[in-house]
């Protein structure tokens, strides 16, 4: 049986092509600053993100994490989108490494209010935490791989700053939100002090993430990286793979959103109640997310359960058009 595995954009494997990439590249010990190809990398994505400059971490949590750390002090507030990843998958990193506390702002499809956002700064007194930090995600993974309209992420940044607030944005999959608005990236990020990007999901690289904004903070981002034990030695190995992605897994993104429509027609069409999609992520309401999760998987068909009533599929660069009729043809038959 062929599994589909509709996890995660995360559970790619690198190509032969991305393999020969990392055996032929150049090494050095990045933490004395001599990887030649991580430097490229950092140069070439500071680039395509419109920022002086990159860090090479090994993943999106810590690129969110890092921003955190430096764009606040212990007791301070952020504010961010009630479905963010930092507030509900990073393990609680940012009171763990930053002790500062999250304001969760519910948005619509995972895209805040600025408004709402404008409604979080107080006036300075002895009770309140001070905002010092807004954060938004494009596109925004629980809200269903939205992208934001660019007046909103424009305006977010605006309010933010108006607050005398730091802005980061949240740019795991921010090239999925380039490709599908032709928007590109570093306009899309204009307005934001920092943006992470991460290489490990639809790009299909194995590792790593990039953490881009002014030259003086992404240099103090450098000790903050070393100080999470992200500082790592040959890294280039892993910065090849990132630099083959940027070259050969862009343009692609776009076959993974036609595939996520495919998969959202023929999912409503079998009867579910799918949230249309605008980029790779697929979310259908579910009477019992964990049964249909296993049942489907026992089908060879691996989708997950992100609540009691709520799956998830996600299309990426080892799933084709076959393996997307085929996960059709399964859920199909499992609503019978
Ligand atoms: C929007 C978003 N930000 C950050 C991350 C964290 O990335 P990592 O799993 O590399 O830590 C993820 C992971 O899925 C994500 O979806």
């Amino acid at each position: 049986m062929k599994l589909v595995d509709l996890r995660s954009d995360t559970v790619t494997r690198p190509t032969p092509g991305m393999r020969e990439a990392i055996a032929r590249a150049e090494v050095g010990d990045d933490v004395f600053g001599d990887d030649p190809t991580v430097r490229a990398l950092e140069e070439r994505v500071a680039g395509l993100l419109g920022k002086e400059a990159a860090l090479f971490v090994p993943s999106g949590t810590m690129a969110n994490q890092v921003a955190i750390r430096l764009h606040t002090a212990p007791g301070d507030e952020v504010v961010m989108e009630a479905g963010a990843h930092p507030f509900n998958y990073e393990a609680g990193a940012a009171a763990l490494v930053s002790g500062v506390q999250i304001r969760p702002v519910p948005g619509r499809r995972g895209v805040m209010d600025p408004a709402d956002v404008a409604a979080c700064f107080r006036p300075a007194d002895p009770h309140f935490a001070p905002v010092t930090l807004v954060c938004a995600e494009d596109t925004a993974n629980r809200g269903g791989g939205t992208v934001h309209p660019l007046a909103t992420l424009d305006a977010l940044a605006e309010v933010a700053r108006e607050g005398g607030a730091a802005t980061h944005l949240d740019g795991a999959r921010l090239l999925n939100a380039a490709v599908a608005s032709g928007i590109p990236a570093a306009r899309r990020a204009r307005a934001w002090d920092t943006v992470s990007l991460c290489l490990s999901k639809g790009l299909g690289a194995p590792v790593g993430s990039l953490l881009a904004g002014p030259a003086e903070l992404i240099a103090r981002g450098r000790r903050v990286r070393k100080a999470l034990g992200g500082g790592m030695r040959q890294a280039g190995i892993l910065a090849a793979a990132g630099l083959y992605a940027l070259d050969h897994h862009v343009g692609r993104l776009a076959d993974d959103h036609r595939r996520a429509r495919r998969l959202a027609e023929g999912l409503a069409e079998a009867g579910y109640a799918v949230q249309a999609p605008e980029t790779n992520m697929v979310y259908v309401a579910v009477p019992d997310a964990p049964r249909l999760q296993a049942e489907a998987g026992a089908r060879g068909v691996r989708l997950v359960a992100v609540g009691p009533d709520r799956v998830r599929l996600v299309t990426h660069l080892d799933v084709d058009d076959a393996g997307i009729e085929r996960a059709i043809a399964v859920l199909a038959e499992l609503r019978r």
